[in-house]
């Protein structure tokens, strides 16, 4: 699947790790490094070509990881730095490149450096962070709300300022005015590079620059909060959330990875506006290579219309150079068989990732078509779901392996529940099964890495009733028709000449020839192969 052209990170497919819940190795029901190496070879087989895993880094894990008490180790309950190396090197060796995460917005409040923050207001590292006084009535220093719920502003005892956090008080915001921040920031960059990953994905990168003042974010009055503890949900983000000073950051950071060879930068960017959010590419396209676009797993409806009019808002609206990617899950939202409504419309939903033009992010467990799990309240570890109600830990749920009593991802009881279809719902059944959602995935995968068509062809709207979403892919002349049939009608599509079925969401009539027209059965989608 090379193609000098283009980058692996264009024309390959991302796979997300979230290690808690990968794979156990050493039996104390967390995931692992060496429990990833041990499944290694499933992503072979499965056809992926990098892989991205969440924070495995030294932590309290207030956020599960992504509260870093130390950028440059591992924490012990996912190994050792040998193992990490140890997985680079199994990774590579089977041609698979490694992505890990950077979480450059906070840190932990037990990192060393905000322990020394706190301990006085004139320790050297004291800047390092957002510190400021109360108002003089000894209220907030402003009137921000943490996303997690409740204030953005912790009161510290012992030097009588507060401190900001966007995330929980256990992640106080790095200040990344201060030019030391930069250097022991950007230095862990080249820590890792210098190790051999092949790129980062930074996290909430759009949040780095804080505006000058702070000033109070206007009120909402539209909003609806989702509990009494949700400041944030009634505000308009005006001033807590992008500010032009971050692609100053974003520069920089690309500046460096260039220098480490044919290396990536994934960006976490949460913006609706398309352009603001498309500026994170750079001006030039030299800033981050993949913003991650999350349109498709944030629309509030799944059809034919919504889904199209993404896509194809999404292409007309991509300057030249910037190449696009697509995520339909990750570990912070509702798993995608559960949010399009049927397990039909999920393999709809993956065909649509693996045909669409540009790099796919598959998340754990989706090519199973893994359901939203639903955890009893009592049961509920994060810390967003404890303090707004809405939990993503149903989304976090171990993988299923197989069909033992902990699914094969650990002997014993893991950090949350397996789910109960893991009996049936798992790679080891439905690798025997040729009709199963992960026989689906796992064809779409090879065909998409044989067909340049498909990993790197150009993109373009194609006719088809209501309620289907149709488009090409071509290159060097040979054309795919794609169409998705969002409804629970038979659909007739036109095809303007013969074509052979490549595939079909029910992986009942590859090969079927048709001449003009092809009809989809309620659900279906195809890769027709035209002419
Ligand atoms: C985004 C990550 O994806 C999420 O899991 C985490 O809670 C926040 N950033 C804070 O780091």
């Amino acid at each position: 699947m090379s193609n000098p052209q283009f980058r692996w990170w264009q024309t390959g497919i991302v796979y997300q790790i979230y290690p808690r819940s990968f794979q156990d190795s050493n039996g104390d029901g967390v995931g692992d490094l060496p429990g990833i190496v041990s499944r290694l070879d499933y992503l072979v087989d499965l056809g992926v070509d990098a892989i991205w895993i969440s924070p495995f880094y030294k932590s309290p894990m207030a956020d599960f990881g992504y509260d870093v008490a130390d950028y440059c180790d591992v924490d012990p309950i996912f190994g050792t730095l040998a193992d990490f190396d140890h997985l680079l090197e199994e990774a590579h060796a089977r041609g698979i490149k490694v992505i890990i995460d950077w979480v450059p917005n906070h840190t932990s409040s037990e990192h060393p450096w905000f322990l020394e923050s706190r301990s006085s207001r004139d320790n050297p590292k004291r800047d390092w962070y957002i510190w400021r006084d109360a108002k003089p009535d000894g209220s907030r220093p402003n009137n921000w709300g943490s996303i997690f719920g409740g204030p953005a502003w912790e009161w510290d005892e012992t030097t009588q300022q507060y401190y900001y956090h966007y995330f929980v008080k256990g992640q106080p915001d790095l200040n990344w005015a201060n030019p030391e921040v930069v250097k022991a920031m950007t230095d862990v960059l080249r820590f890792w590079l210098q190790r051999g990953v092949d790129g980062f994905r930074m996290d909430v990168v759009y949040l780095l620059a804080k505006y000058p003042g702070m000033p109070d974010n206007p009120i909402n009055p539209d909003a609806t909060p989702l509990n009494e503890n949700d400041i944030f949900g009634v505000q308009h983000h005006v001033y807590d959330s992008i500010q032009p000073e971050v692609h100053r950051y974003t520069r920089m950071f690309r500046q460096i990875t260039d220098q480490y060879g044919d290396t990536v930068i994934v960006g976490e960017v949460w913006e609706d506006d398309l352009n603001e959010w498309i500026k994170f590419y750079g001006p030039e396209g030299d800033e981050i290579q993949l913003p991650f676009n999350f349109r498709l797993m944030q629309l509030k409806e799944w059809n034919a219309g919504v889904v199209s009019a993404s896509v194809n808002e999404f292409e007309d609206a991509l300057p030249e150079f910037a190449w696009p990617n697509y995520v339909i899950g990750n570990h912070d939202r509702t798993r995608p068989a559960t949010r399009v409504g049927s397990q039909a419309q999920a393999r709809i939903a993956q065909m649509l990732l693996l045909t669409v033009r540009g790099t796919p992010t598959m998340y754990q467990g989706d090519e199973l078509g893994m359901e939203e799990a639903q955890i009893p309240r009592e049961q509920w570890v994060d810390p967003w779901g404890i303090n707004l109600g809405i939990t993503r830990d149903g989304c976090r749920t171990p993988m299923q392996w197989d069909g033992s009593r902990y699914a094969g991802f650990s002997t014993v009881e893991p950090w949350l529940p397996v789910q109960a279809d893991h009996t049936w719902r798992n790679v080891e059944a439905m690798s025997d099964d040729p009709h199963s959602f992960l026989s689906l995935v796992k064809r779409l995968i090879a065909l998409r890495r044989v067909e340049p068509a498909l990993h790197l062809g150009v993109y373009r709207r194609a006719g088809a009733p209501d309620g289907v979403f149709a488009y090409i892919r071509e290159h060097d002349g040979r054309r795919f028709l794609i169409a998705l049939n969002f409804t629970f009608e038979e659909k007739r599509v036109p095809l303007n000449g013969p074509g052979v079925v490549a595939i079909s969401t029910h992986l009942d009539r590859a090969d079927e020839t048709a001449a003009d027209t092809l009809t989809l059965r309620p659900d279906e989608g195809v890769v027709v192969l035209l002419g």
